[in-house]
């Protein structure tokens, strides 16, 4: 089930050990981003479907710049299809087929091209960055124990054996709340929320820095998603974790992000701190997305109008002239039509790929969006500022 092969093996280092302290990471945040994704491409050939001889392609991610923050969680949205898990799965180097740069910064201070790696450092970006996936019943092997599960990783990446490797394992399974004892138990004898569990005690193992968590918990019974919730939360503030955090429920996206880029057609149309896109989406399509999340108030609803999007996502593999969100937008010019606009910096920590962002006077939400959106009691935790653009420029 692993893809992961030997390296050389470090010495052994706990997650804490491995983090700098408080004070260094607020120093690390400043400075550059602990992920940097430039000009991304990737296109998925379309078998047997030809175009004037040649085969056809989805461009799932078409272009695609962003930066991830040391110890922040920035959320990934967008409608189905529209190309996260493929950027997601870039950035674990899943995807050959990927163009570009993905610049990740390691513990040691190098900064490592993901797309351009060495076999030594690309167990270090293994070791670094993790991901948790949406389905633990389909990404954990059946026939593997617990501790075969949690522990392949140290195995694997930093070639621990024996007493060592158990002992790292019960510990990173009582971090996630499961009891150690069960270290001999399959997957089957747990729950979908233990599972999930299993999942980030997977992925924590090793003591990553980065953590892409695809739709991770919306498979599980809303009874349990909060709890999930929680502990990402949890681990993030013990650890310094930094998440990716892919999502396509933008009531969790508001609770749990610090700041938030939306995806549409494979491109990244408008990335800002999560109050702010809230409150005052610079794009047509963030204001369409945010307008359809529910409103818990019975006494607010109807205030806020819904803006219903017209027609389907178009095929991504003939994608519309100009802005491709142009056949559904409401504000679409002539301009719109014809020519494709770039992503620009609109406000102070705001990207927006839109003509008419300025002069658009577009609706948001203010206060708290639905608490319970979908059933969940979701983390009241505070969220942390974001940094500002004078933090990240200094
Ligand atoms: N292996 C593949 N081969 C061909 N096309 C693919 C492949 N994987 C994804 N695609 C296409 O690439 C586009 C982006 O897919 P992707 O799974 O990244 O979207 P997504 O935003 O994660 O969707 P969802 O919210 O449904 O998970 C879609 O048009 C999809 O059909
Ligand atoms: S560029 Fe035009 S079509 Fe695209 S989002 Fe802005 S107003 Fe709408
Ligand atoms: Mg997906």
């Amino acid at each position: 089930m692993s893809t992961e092969t030997p390296a050389g093996a470090p010495a052994p280092v706990s997650p804490q050990a491995q983090d700098p302290p408080t004070d260094e990471r607020a120093a690390e945040r400043r400075t550059e981003p602990v992920l940097s994704v430039r000009g991304l491409e990737v296109a998925y050939p379309l078998r047997g479907r030809r175009l004037a001889g040649r085969h056809r392609h989805v461009r799932a991610v078409a272009g695609v710049d962003l930066d991830v923050h040391q110890g922040e969680t920035l959320g990934l949205v967008g409608e189905s299809g529209c190309g996260k898990t493929t950027l997601g799965s870039s950035i674990m180097r899943a995807r050959p087929e990927a163009s570009g740069s993905i610049r990740y910064r390691a513990a040691d201070g190098r900064v490592l091209d993901a797309l351009a790696l060495s076999s030594a450092d690309a167990a270090v970006y293994r070791r670094e960055v993790r991901m948790v996936f949406q389905d633990p019943q389909s990404s954990l092997n059946p026939r593997m124990t617990l501790r075969d599960i949690v522990g392949e990783p140290l195995r694997m990446l930093l070639g621990l054996r024996g007493r060592e490797l158990e002992a790292r394992v019960r510990e990173t399974m009582e971090r996630v709340g499961l009891h150690p004892d069960h270290l001999r138990r399959y997957p089957h004898a747990f729950s979908g929320g233990q599972r999930q569990r299993v999942s980030i005690a997977r992925a924590l193992v090793p003591g990553p820095r980065l953590v892409v968590a695809d739709e991770a918990v919306s498979a599980l019974d809303t009874s349990v998603r909060s709890q999930i919730l929680n502990l990402l939360q949890d681990l993030q503030d013990e650890l310094g974790l930094t998440y990716l955090f892919v999502s396509h429920d933008l009531s969790v996206v508001e609770h749990v992000c610090d700041r938030v880029a939306v995806m549409y057609l494979g491109r990244i149309v408008e990335v800002a701190p999560t109050g702010e896109l809230f409150a005052g989406p610079l794009h047509p399509y963030t204001e369409a997305l945010i307008s359809a999340v529910p409103i818990p108030d019975p006494r607010l609803r109807g205030t806020r109008e819904r803006v219903r999007l017209t027609g389907e996502v178009p095929d991504p593999s003939q994608p519309p002239s100009g802005c491709p969100f142009h056949p559904r937008c409401r504000y679409a010019t002539d301009l719109c039509a014809t020519e494709e606009p770039a992503p620009r910096e609109a406000a102070p920590g705001r990207t927006v790929a839109c003509h008419h962002a300025e002069s658009l006077d577009l609706t948001g939400i203010l206060g708290p969006v639905a608490s319970d959106a979908s059933g969940v009691d979701l983390p009241t935790r505070t969220r942390r500022e974001p940094p500002t653009r004078q933090e990240k420029d200094t």
